[in-house]
């Protein structure tokens, strides 16, 4: 079926609610959110299963003066086992070599291996199957610009990222190949987006062990498939102090009721692996869906979130990426936490600044240096507070 790209066909829906009448922070707290979680799990992420009986963290390489000086870069294998079962995650960390005290991080995958987000040439290479089939090992720095070092770094933020495939390939039918493996009496059915998301608490884990860094200030972040990882990575461990979803779209920070650009009926199609079965027998009954996914977004409340879109990126529906997190805000406000309340439309210069922050760039499906210059100033501007208790 084709995409609607036509506003004026968008459904006439009715969005369950983030904060029920009647609601307490306490009650929402200890019984609603539980409750979104396990619907989320059940419907479209799998749960994240649980951290392994070990996890050794190998010093592979670690080297001062990276970056033409600016960092100290530590390339580490962390070594699983559960069971018999092992498996393996190359991290890759640069941290500020200038560091006033402990430091914030910010954490995420990456599509193409270590290598490529980085302009270096002498760290380890990944191997494994990307999106495309297997990544190549010649890219050395061919994704610099979703990951811009220097600017991080100069900020005073760490930046640590793993290649996703080395979690689980993505592909349907291999799910199980990855970490799923590890947990064979786990609920099922596993997915790739858990098996992602799992891999993200255990950098968390990681860099709250580094003694240059200040282990409550550990953001995530993803773009696209990476950045709905990076949410179910988020809602799922709230030790991350903030969360960015950078053109995370269908099954990440977009409305799926809205039925534009991408479809539960595409997406589940294509990406059968990444979702629980359950998601795909909302395709073309997107209202009947328990949840949309402003209730995901509200799920990370009371930290700080930021959600990314571009404007050409119809098929991850900008609008309706505004639109959930608009319709998250209730939540913060009603912890206390003072978000703007925005209009129908995002103003002009495509932004909404604050705790929690909105912003589209023009142009197409990327993770842009531009994008990381408004994450930046948004994260040097906020720490998370403790709302709601
Ligand atoms: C495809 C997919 C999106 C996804 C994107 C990406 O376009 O349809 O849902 O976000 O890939 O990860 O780049």
């Amino acid at each position: 079926m084709e995409p609607n790209y036509d506003e004026s066909k968008v459904p006439v829906y009715t969005l369950p609610p983030v904060w029920p009448e009647g609601m307490t922070p306490e009650r929402w707290r200890d019984e609603f959110r539980p409750r979104l979680l396990r619907q989320f799990a059940e419907l479209l992420y799998g749960e994240i299963p649980p951290p392994p009986e070990e996890t050794r963290p190998e010093l592979r390489a670690e080297r001062a003066g990276a970056l033409n000086g600016l960092a100290v870069r530590r390339e580490f294998r962390l070594h699983f086992r559960n069971g018999t079962a092992t498996a393996e995650l190359d991290v890759l960390l640069y941290l500020p070599t200038r560091r006033p005290g402990r430091v914030p991080a910010f954490c995420g995958l990456n599509f193409y291996g270590n290598h490529s987000v980085t302009p270096e040439a002498d760290v380890f290479p990944s191997s494994g199957i990307g999106p495309e089939g297997p990544i190549r090992q010649d890219q050395v720095g061919a994704y610099c610009h979703r990951l811009p070092l220097t600017e991080i770094l100069t900020r005073g933020f760490a930046a640590a990222t793993a290649f996703y495939g080395q979690l689980c390939p993505d592909q349907p039918g291999a799910v199980e190949t990855g970490i799923h493996r590890l947990f064979p009496g786990c609920a099922r059915p596993a997915t790739a987006l858990a098996a992602w998301a799992w891999g993200l608490l255990r950098i968390r884990e990681l860099l709250a062990r580094q003694p240059e860094l200040d282990p409550a200030q550990i953001g995530v972040f993803g773009h696209s498939r990476l950045g709905k990882a990076a949410l179910w990575a988020g809602v799922n461990d709230e030790r991350f102090a903030r969360v960015i979803s950078n053109d995370s779209g269908e099954g990440g920070a977009a409305l799926t009721r809205r039925c534009f650009g991408e479809s539960v009926a595409a997406i589940t199609s294509r990406f059968p692996h990444w979702f629980t079965p359950r998601f795909a027998e909302f395709a073309g009954r997107e209202n009947e869906l328990p949840v949309d996914q402003h209730q995901l977004l509200a799920l990370v409340a009371p930290r700080p979130l930021h959600v990314a879109s571009a404007a050409e990126d119809l098929w991850a529906d900008p609008r309706g990426e505004f639109l959930a997190w608009r319709e998250a805000l209730p939540v913060w406000r009603a912890l206390g936490i003072p978000v703007p309340e925005p209009g129908d439309e995002l103003p002009p210069n495509g932004g909404i600044p604050g705790y929690c922050a909105c912003h589209r760039r023009p142009g197409v499906h990327d993770l842009l240096p531009e994008d990381w210059a408004c994450y930046l100033d948004w994260a040097a501007a906020f720490s998370p507070v403790t709302g709601g208790r």
